[in-house]
């Protein structure tokens, strides 16, 4: 039996992501349609004999209870949001929940990031995990030198695909082999993440006995109940034939910015020629607008025959998209109208915002830079005729002149 667990954080992380995530938490926010935790979801389901799927987090319960409800209906699979009382980090958030997990007797757990975004090779992972034997299994993906920092990094014996040495974002390189946030553990992760908290416990009773060091280390000490799965766990277990990786060479990249959003929601709706073909737009027939690869609109949102769409469009729920409008690789939110001959291109665009005739709304299309595209949040006018370029616009502005490379708060 496999449980699967996806953490989700809380309305204190994520902050990257505003102003999209002060309307929405960040694991719902969607991309190529989908809430950014259904894609790492319906992989789930693709493993053999899963019996549940936890989310973990700590936002407020009502936040996941629609999502949840739903999904676990639509896959046939239950699907539970546990909330923590706070933060207790990624493998302190596991631990917290173990008599839950463990409640299934599972002999495996698959745990991923919500904020990442690849083709989740689950049952591959699972078994290769099974064949090393160890206690857990990476997945590992090959990234530039350059970019490797921004991620844990990790050496890996290229025969037995033991882990040797792991450094989280490390400040010198170390390898261009990264920690792609998606693993399989077997039950003896809960004993490893309880000797690390029993370890800060020991420690902080000793400190107790000298006052001068506890005033000293004060600063630099976790909870007792904080533990970061990477620098507490993976770090110190590296070399001891018990944590084993596998790489895929499949797409990989981490959902923390906006930017990022657009560029994964591209990367599912590609996937999802493959793997869900019927949620691409087709353009077919007189009535539909033209389509040029890959595009998704929700049943809901009206699209006029004149306009002309994709590639690399979402658009979501009741949005309203006017004759000879131009959408160009974006995201359209739920409620937003595009008005007549408008333009969008590189750019998300906030729920129930405007946008006015003949006006245009661009970004760069740089993904990784911070006003590389343009951002629209909730409820934003652009008036007709207005030129809005490489912006980051926050809830509820009206923009009735030409701005360019600005953050307007
Ligand atoms: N439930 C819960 N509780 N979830 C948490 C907590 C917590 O206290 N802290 C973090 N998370 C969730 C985040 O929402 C995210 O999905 C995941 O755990 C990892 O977040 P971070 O711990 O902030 O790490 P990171 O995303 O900067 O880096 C990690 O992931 C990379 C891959 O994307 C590291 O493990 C890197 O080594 C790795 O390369
Ligand atoms: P998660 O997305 O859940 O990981 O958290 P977060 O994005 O809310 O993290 P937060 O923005 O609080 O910052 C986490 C770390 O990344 C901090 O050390 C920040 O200084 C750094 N950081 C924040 N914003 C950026 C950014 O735009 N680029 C880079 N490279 N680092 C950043």
């Amino acid at each position: 039996r496999v449980v699967a667990v996806i953490l989700v954080g809380g309305p204190t992380k994520g902050t990257r992501f505003r102003p999209l995530s002060l309307n929405i938490p960040k694991p719902l926010f969607p991309l190529a349609g989908q809430p950014m935790v259904h894609h790492p979801i319906s992989a789930c389901k693709r493993i053999p004999h899963l019996v549940q799927i936890y989310l973990i987090g700590f936002y407020e319960e009502r936040e996941f209870l629609l999502y949840v409800s739903s999904i676990s209906n639509e896959l046939k699979v239950p699907v539970r949001y546990l909330r923590e009382d706070k933060p207790h980090g990624s493998a302190g958030g596991l631990y917290n929940f173990r008599d839950f997990i463990m409640e299934d007797n599972p002999s495996n757990i698959v745990m991923l990031n919500c904020d990442v975004c690849c083709s989740f090779p689950l049952p591959d992972l699972l078994e290769a995990h099974k064949r090393y034997g160890g206690m857990g299994t990476i997945l590992v993906s090959k990234v530039s030198a350059e970019s490797a920092n921004q991620f844990g990094e990790l050496v890996a014996d290229p025969v037995t695909n033991e882990l040797l040495h792991y450094a989280e974002k490390p400040e010198t390189f170390v390898s261009d082999r990264i920690n792609c946030g998606v693993y399989i553990f077997t039950p003896d992760i809960f004993s490893a993440i309880q000797g690390v908290s029993n370890e800060r416990k020991d420690r902080a009773t000793m400190r107790r006995v000298s006052s001068f060091e506890a005033l000293q280390s004060a600063t630099k000490t976790l909870p007792t109940d904080f533990v970061r799965l990477d620098q507490d766990i993976l770090s110190p277990l590296a070399g001891k034939k018990q944590l084993y990786t596998y790489e895929t060479l499949d797409f990989w990249e981490q959902i923390k910015t906006p930017g990022m959003s657009l560029r994964c929601s591209a990367l599912y709706l590609s996937q999802f020629r493959y793997t869900y073909p019927h949620l691409l737009a087709s353009g077919d027939g007189t009535k539909s607008a033209t389509i040029i690869g890959d595009v998704y609109i929700h049943p809901s949102a009206k699209v006029h025959p004149l306009a002309k769409i994709g590639p690399n469009v979402s658009i979501s729920a009741n949005a309203r998209i006017g004759a000879g409008v131009r959408l160009i690789s974006c995201i359209i939110l739920d409620d937003v109208e595009v008005k007549e001959h408008a333009l969008v291109i590189h750019s998300i665009v906030g729920w129930k915002s405007s946008i006015g005739r003949w006006s245009r709304v661009e970004g760069g299309g740089d993904y990784t830079a911070k006003l590389g595209i343009t951002i629209l949040g909730e409820a934003v006018t652009v008036e007709d005729e207005v030129v809005v370029k490489n912006c980051i616009v926050l809830p509820n502005k009206t923009l009735n002149v030409r701005v360019q490379e600005e953050i307007i708060l």
